[in-house]
């Protein structure tokens, strides 16, 4: 798959194996920024990332830190790196954000290749050429567009994940299948169930959404109209993920985003109940295990209030008047729509029979 960006083409190539893919990409003085995790679960990956400078990346929100960017820095510019040498990122999302900030920035950019290891990083964050780190509270609000030269989605890797980023994974491309439309949503989301349990057969669902988003960010790279569809669920979402501390990852926090979403646009007479219904049906799977708590709502308001995408007082959010008709609306943070985000998790909506919650 190749992918059209102002800056370049660059491609996704996937593969069963990453080895024969990162031994030939891997240049003496490349640095490689290895998950640590990842780089503990295969030590044939390891030991390419070991043959020249590395770096271990801790595959955590802290250190995605202005701060945490500063030693990262420090020491490449002291290890000598120069303007055509180049990184690459072995990890989830934490990784490629981390490598691809600090590349996009040093000597006014350099190039940077990618190996996704995790479901979110090869189905959804490989490609979009966005970069983030976080600033204090304020998650993802450093960024810009640099895209990866190369990417290599090797299935290999995907043996080893935990269910949750499994789950989180299945989480983050169910939106992208949400918001494609009827057709994409019906075609996926039976394999999404059965990927929970058998993760065997995520081949097509993996290419499906990463094609969803390719024709999207070919047509608004910069994400200055079109593409803000795919911000659906998201501003709950990472509302959800800071209020838990980032317990929750960030497709599970999305897929909750989605049917909060949902539950205000019915409340709205936006979005008829039955399909809100058919969406939770689909989430279901993914929803099941997590057990998300705002207390009092007070965090939980604030986050979503700091998120980028707002403007001025209002909290931009995108909502739902079906399957494929995501759009961007101004809702008002009043006493009824706090009410009714709170009521949402004190009473566990979401794990309410269909038909008695169909009513609300
Ligand atoms: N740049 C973008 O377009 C973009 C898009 C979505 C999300 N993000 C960012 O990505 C982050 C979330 O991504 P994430 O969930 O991948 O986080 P992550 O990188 O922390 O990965 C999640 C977990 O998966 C583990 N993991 C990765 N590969 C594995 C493997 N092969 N086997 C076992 N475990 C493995 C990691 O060690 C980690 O514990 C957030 O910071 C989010 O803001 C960026
Ligand atoms: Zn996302």
């Amino acid at each position: 798959m190749s992918i059209r960006s102002s800056r370049r083409v660059y491609s996704v190539a996937f593969v069963a194996d990453p080895l024969p893919a990162l031994e030939a990409a891997r240049g003496e003085r490349d640095v490689v920024c290895i998950d640590k995790t990842v780089f503990d679960l295969y030590p044939a990956v390891a030991a390419v990332a070991a043959k020249g400078p590395y770096r271990l990346i801790e595959p955590c929100e802290e250190a995605k830190s202005f701060d945490a960017l500063g030693d990262i820095l420090a020491d490449l510019l002291a290890g000598g790196l120069t303007k055509s040498d180049r990184l690459i990122a072995i990890g989830g999302g934490v990784t490629q954000d981390i490598t691809a900030f600090t590349a996009s920035i040093l000597f006014r950019g350099i190039d940077w290749l990618f190996f996704p290891t995790n479901l979110l990083s090869q189905a959804d964050s490989c490609i979009g050429s966005k970069t983030s780190i976080n600033f204090g509270a304020y998650k993802n609000q450093l960024g810009g567009f640099h895209p990866p030269a190369q990417i290599v989605a090797a299935q290999a890797f995907l043996t080893t994940l935990p269910r949750r980023d499994l789950l989180s994974g299945l989480g983050e491309m169910m939106h992208y299948f949400c918001v494609s439309g009827r057709e994409d949503f019906a075609w996926a989301s039976p394999r999404i169930a059965r990927a929970v349990d058998d993760p065997g057969g995520l081949g097509p669902l993996i290419r499906r959404s990463l094609a969803i988003k390719k024709d999207m960010i070919e047509r608004d790279e910069f994400d200055a109209g079109p593409r803000n569809v795919f911000n659906y669920g998201h501003s709950f979402g990472h509302a959800l993920e800071s209020v838990s501390g980032y317990a929750i990852p960030h497709g599970i926090a999305v897929s909750f985003g989605m049917d909060l979403a949902n539950c205000l646009a019915v409340r709205l007479g936006l979005l008829p109940a039955a399909d809100r219904d058919e969406m939770r049906r689909a989430l279901l799977p993914l929803l099941a295990g997590t057990v998300p708590d705002i207390g009092d709502g007070a965090a939980f308001f604030a986050a979503l209030r700091r998120d980028k995408k707002n403007e001025g007082a209002v909290v931009k959010v995108i909502l739902s008047r079906g399957l494929g008709q995501m759009f961007k609306t101004s809702l008002p943070l009043d006493a009824a729509a706090e009410r009714c985000i709170r009521d949402y998790f004190a009473g566990a909506q979401w794990t309410k029979d269909l038909c008695e919650t169909s009513e609300n």
